[in-house]
């Protein structure tokens, strides 16, 4: 039975005074596919070894289906690991790699034998059991890692960085399958990864660390379409923010340039700092029209970036600021080249206003 994690108020300070967890707090759901997504050295990894176990936080507490197991030694917390290097022992077959746990905790061999079996189906490497790891690729050793930590049966699976060696089309298989994994054990698994592309498409929730803070906890979609700091809205994709001060319901930012704030927001005051991702603009042949203040400028193609399904664009506006827009590629739309006129085109209620 997969478990809930509670993180209440965990610091972690290393000897030497590196304070790499900072007052965090956050509820981790059963059955979740929960994230911890940030920078190096933001204290991702600090953070999932605490909750394995592995380091004692130096404040605060953690809880495991309510039960506080801040002082429980991690061979007693029924959680299982994977490692980005895997550590899988060299000198030992597959078998008795994902054998190990099992014979930790003093398993019968023919017990031993059925488990071993079935954590091999489930990640897909029946007949290698005789292998060793180096006979094996860098996907078959990330499987075995695998086995070797779902076949206890835990209630948490922590993975830090697990498909950080692998290449990119193998990388995107076993991101599918792990996710896949993870929902048919109904596992409360812990992903720490640093590539906002691999949060975004496998988590149900995500924790966007940052200086051993945490920025934002959100689902993917929150995360990228209501970004709450700047960072967030930063670290996660391509965006254009924009720095100005509020006259009235805009926001004037500069160089000649105005922009309706959205008709939602209205307590904020002074000097604010918003957010528009480039595919919310619209790009089109510049028209001679005066543009609707607010809501649209013109501006010059500098150049062009063809991502295949997109097309990203680099446009200097009429007063001087540089904007990114993205354009789907669709067989109808326009493909812009460097030096043409646009008028960019966008929705008020498509700006998300951040805090610094
Ligand atoms: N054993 C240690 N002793 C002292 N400082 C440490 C120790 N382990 C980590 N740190 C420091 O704590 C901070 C957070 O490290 P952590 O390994 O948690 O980061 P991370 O987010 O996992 O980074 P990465 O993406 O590079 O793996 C860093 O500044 C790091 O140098
Ligand atoms: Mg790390």
């Amino acid at each position: 039975m997969s478990a809930s994690i509670e993180i209440a108020g965990v610091s972690k300070v290393y000897d030497g005074g590196v304070r790499a967890v900072d007052a965090v707090a956050m509820d981790i759901r059963q059955g979740e596919f929960f994230s911890l997504l940030g920078p190096s050295g933001c204290g991702k990894t600090t953070t999932l070894r605490m909750i394995a176990g592995f380091e004692i936080p130096s404040a605060g507490a953690i809880r495991v289906d309510g039960a506080d197991v801040t002082h429980v030694p991690a061979h007693k917390r029924d959680m299982g690991m994977v490692f980005q290097n895997y550590a899988l022992f060299p000198h030992r077959t597959v078998a008795e790699n994902v054998a190990f746990g099992l014979r930790m905790r003093g398993l019968d061999k023919a017990t031993i034998a059925v488990k071993v079996k079935a954590a091999l189906a489930m990640v897909e490497l029946s007949g290698l059991e005789d292998r060793r790891p180096a006979q094996l690729s860098g996907g078959q050793q990330q499987r075995v890692a695998l086995a070797r930590a779902i076949v206890i049966a835990p209630r948490v699976l922590l993975c830090d960085e697990p498909l950080g060696a692998l290449d990119k089309k193998l990388r995107q298989q076993m991101q599918f399958e792990l996710k896949q994994l993870q929902k048919k054990l109904g596992l409360t698994l812990v992903f720490v990864t640093h590539d906002q592309e691999e949060a975004l498409a496998m988590s149900d929730r995500i924790a966007v660390m940052n200086g051993g803070r945490v920025e934002q906890v959100g689902t993917p979609t929150e995360i990228y379409n209501q970004p709450i700091t700047r960072f967030v809205a930063d670290f996660i994709g391509d965006t254009n923010i924009f720095r100005g001060e509020r006259v009235g319901p805009n926001l004037d930012v500069g160089k000649g340039l105005i922009l309706a704030l959205p008709p939602s927001e209205m307590q904020s005051t002074g000097v604010l700092s918003v957010a528009l991702r480039p595919e919310k603009i619209r790009l089109s042949p510049r028209t001679d029209a005066a543009v609707t203040a607010g809501s649209c400028a013109h501006g010059i193609v500098e150049n062009t970036n063809f991502l295949g399904g997109a097309v990203l664009y680099r446009v200097t506006l009429e007063g001087g600021h540089r904007v990114l827009v993205q354009q789907p590629n669709a067989g109808t739309s326009r493909l812009f080249i460097p030096g043409n006129g646009v008028t960019l085109e966008w929705t008020p209620a498509d700006l998300v206003v951040l805090k610094d």
